[in-house]
């Protein structure tokens, strides 16, 4: 099983509209797509799942439909935390704080603390996450721990990034899983990505669910991971 599933949850606006429906009630039902997916992925034995829920790039949507984007994490995180804290699950938000507003910056401060001894799946909500303004933020720490002289310029690793990244202690994701057809990374784990396998799947959001889930962790399966290295295969053994 992948221990990290991470997935760019595409189409809600385009399965709204083919049905002569709002992009308002394309999220309403792309929640609860979020919702079978956690479940299902938790049944699975999935240890990390994330979603890419908002990117710093959707501030450009009207502000009805930020509005409602807003309004829906919110809603998620007041109904639904207590089940996930009940199933054992712990929730990790990534993505710049500082321009959300404070009733939701403390909703999410307030989730992680209840749920951050969890021994059960980690759900990572990707919200106003941007992978560039995520590794531009964590420069930025290292760069003043340099000036402060807590750390030297030799010291800077991939592993010193990694923990200063919104990410660390979270390992990498084994499969990224994007809907709708649309094959980029939109600036989702650029970094953490590096040897993740990528697998594009035709269904909109809001029709995904257990089986899609699977169907796209069988195809995980059917890969061969090599890391830059090579194996029997490729060696011609
Ligand atoms: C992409 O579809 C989807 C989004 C930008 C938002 C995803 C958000 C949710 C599913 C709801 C909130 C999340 C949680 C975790 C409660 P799109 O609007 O880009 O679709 P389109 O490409 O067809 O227009």
């Amino acid at each position: 099983m992948p221990r990290h599933v991470a997935v760019i949850m595409d189409g809600n606006g385009r399965w709204a509209l083919g049905r002569g429906l709002s992009r308002t009630q394309g999220h309403r039902r792309g929640v609860e797509a979020v919702r079978r997916i956690v479940r299902a992925a938790n049944g699975l034995g999935i240890e990390y799942l994330s979603l890419y829920a908002f990117s710093s790039e959707n501030w450009s949507r009207s502000a009805d439909e930020v509005r409602e984007l807003m309004g829906l994490i919110k809603r998620f995180i007041r109904q639904d935390l207590a089940e996930l804290h009940e199933a054992g699950v712990k929730l990790r938000v990534i993505g710049a704080r500082d321009n959300l507003s404070d009733d939701l910056g403390k909703l999410i401060d307030d989730s992680e603390a209840l749920t951050r001894d969890n021994r059960g799946m980690t759900l990572v909500v990707a919200f106003n996450y941007g992978s560039k303004d995520e590794i531009a933020r964590a420069m930025r720490r290292v760069a003043e721990k340099v000036v402060s002289g807590a750390v030297r310029p030799e010291e800077i690793t991939p592993g010193l990034l990694d923990a200063h990244l919104d990410t660390a202690g979270i390992p990498e994701p084994d499969l990224l899983v994007r809907t709708s057809g649309e094959q980029r990374l939109s600036n989702f784990m650029l970094w953490q990505c590096a040897y993740t396998e990528l697998i594009f799947v035709d269904a909109l959001w809001p029709d995904f669910d257990g089986e899609t889930l699977q169907q796209a962790i069988d195809e995980y399966h059917r890969r061969e991971r090599r890391f830059g290295g090579t194996s029997a295969r490729t060696r011609g053994q």
